[in-house]
């Protein structure tokens, strides 16, 4: 229910209330008039004073009838004129008609708007101290005027205070629903609002899921590519040169078993998600060091590392990157660049490092890379893939006949989080 409503209905329920308390002094005002007949007061006749009364009852009835919803003011203001001239009628058949008239208070501040309450509580208080004075016999004589004067004054000065009371509590009444309907409306938004915020936590939820999975399945395609792929290529690069039949057989067989545990090992790591062994044994520029001179051997072809500035142990994730970098590397280098050389480059910079792998052999053209199909194309953009996932990037020089040169660079976090 709005406000305007809650008002309005309260202003009828009230006034309805009013309405029946008056007409019911009216009755008992009446009743007393008959029963004080035989009082000397200034009193009319009982035929005259049942008309006038009879009025007022009827003036009550139509009241009840106009209910203050709608009613527009100037009824209200004619409503309460007439109630007041029958007042003053009956306060002039006879005085106990006061008790009556005292209702006429709350009149003004129920049904009067803004300052004719003031005029009206005047009004209601010359009927009112006429009635005290014992009817306006009174003011007929200069005494009796200074009388009525003095009670016009005290009514008045009283039903001012009262008035004002009243419109008060009532702004304060009207202000406190519209406090609660404002809170009831802020309920009602932060309601929706929750109820929004809980859709899009389930959608961040799902999103969130989905964004896990692709990573996770990334990463396994690009550990698969890296430890399986290669390490079977390997493999088959050595049995194929041990089917020769040349005196280095037992040579190119040993190490196909060599690369056939090694990739065993760290298949199994892998499915396990740990770090490769050599890092777990080693830091960054030892554990390359193996990979490399082990390739070297494996590939008979000559094969450097550097390390320059100052080494630390950096953020697992990011190890791992840069040696499966390397790996893929010089897997391309033996797959791809029949070269006579390769040459690593490891910097540790204040807040970053990079890999530099550099041959001389075929070379290709970057701008034109292989299409990824089920026989390979794929170690170069997995290498991309590793490195944005830990904010690095990848450069690739090389040019048919020119040598290749892939320079990898990620962020220097250190274990701890300090660059
Ligand atoms: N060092 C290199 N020397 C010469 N060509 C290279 C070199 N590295 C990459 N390439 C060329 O770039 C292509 C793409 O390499 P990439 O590693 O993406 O795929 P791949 O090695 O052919 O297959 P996969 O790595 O998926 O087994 C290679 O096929 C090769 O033509
Ligand atoms: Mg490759």
């Amino acid at each position: 229910m709005n406000r305007l409503a809650r008002v309005d209905l309260r202003t009828d329920w009230t006034e309805a209330r009013l309405l029946n308390v008056a007409a019911g002094l009216l009755a008992a005002a009446t009743v007393l008039a008959i029963l004080a007949r035989p009082i000397d007061l200034p009193q009319q006749p009982l035929r005259v004073t049942f008309v006038v009364s009879g009025t007022a009852a009827v003036w009550l009835l139509i009241w009840r009838l106009l209910p203050a919803t709608n009613r527009p003011r100037v009824v209200s203001v004619l409503l309460f004129v007439g109630f007041l001239l029958l007042s003053a009628l009956l306060v002039w058949c006879n005085p106990l008609f006061g008790f009556f008239v005292w209702t006429g208070y709350l009149f003004t501040v129920y049904t009067l708007p803004g300052w004719w309450q003031v005029v009206g509580a005047a009004g209601v208080a010359s009927v009112t101290a006429a009635s005290q004075a014992g009817g306006y016999r009174t003011l007929e004589s200069t005494g009796g005027l200074w009388l009525y004067g003095f009670l016009f004054l005290v009514n008045a000065g009283i039903s001012s205070a009262m008035t004002r009371l009243e419109t008060v509590k009532d702004r304060n009444a009207v202000r406190r629903n519209e406090i609660i309907d404002e809170l009831a409306e802020a309920n009602a938004k932060l309601e929706e609002a929750l109820k929004e915020n809980a859709g899009l936590h389930a959608q961040l939820l799902v999103q969130a899921h989905e964004a896990g999975v692709l990573d996770e399945r990334q990463r396994m395609a690009g550990e698969i590519h890296d430890v399986l792929a290669q390490g079977l290529t390997g493999i088959v690069t050595q049995l194929e040169a041990a089917e020769t039949g040349t005196a280095e057989r037992e040579r190119h067989l040993a190490a196909a078993k060599r690369l056939a545990r090694e990739s065993l090992t760290e298949a199994r790591r892998s499915v396990q998600a740990l770090r490769p062994q050599h890092l777990d044994e080693a830091g960054l520029p030892d554990a390359l060091g193996e990979v490399v001179q082990s390739w070297s051997g494996l590939h008979g072809v000559r094969a450097d590392l550097i390390t320059t500035g100052p080494t630390r142990r950096l953020l697992p994730e990011i190890e791992m990157t840069l040696l499966r970098t390397a790996q893929e590397a010089l897997a391309n280098v033996a797959r791809h660049a029949r070269a006579g050389r390769v040459g690593l480059t490891l910097s540790y910079m204040e807040d970053m490092v990079t890999l530099d792998v550099r041959d001389d052999g075929a070379g290709f053209d970057p701008d034109r890379p292989r299409e990824v199909t089920a026989s390979g194309g794929f170690g170069l953009s997995a290498m991309r893939e590793r490195l944005s996932r830990i904010a690095g990037t990848l450069g690739v020089e090389s040019e048919p006949g020119g040598g290749t040169a892939l320079s990898a660079c990620v962020p220097a976090i250190g274990i701890g989080g300090a660059p």
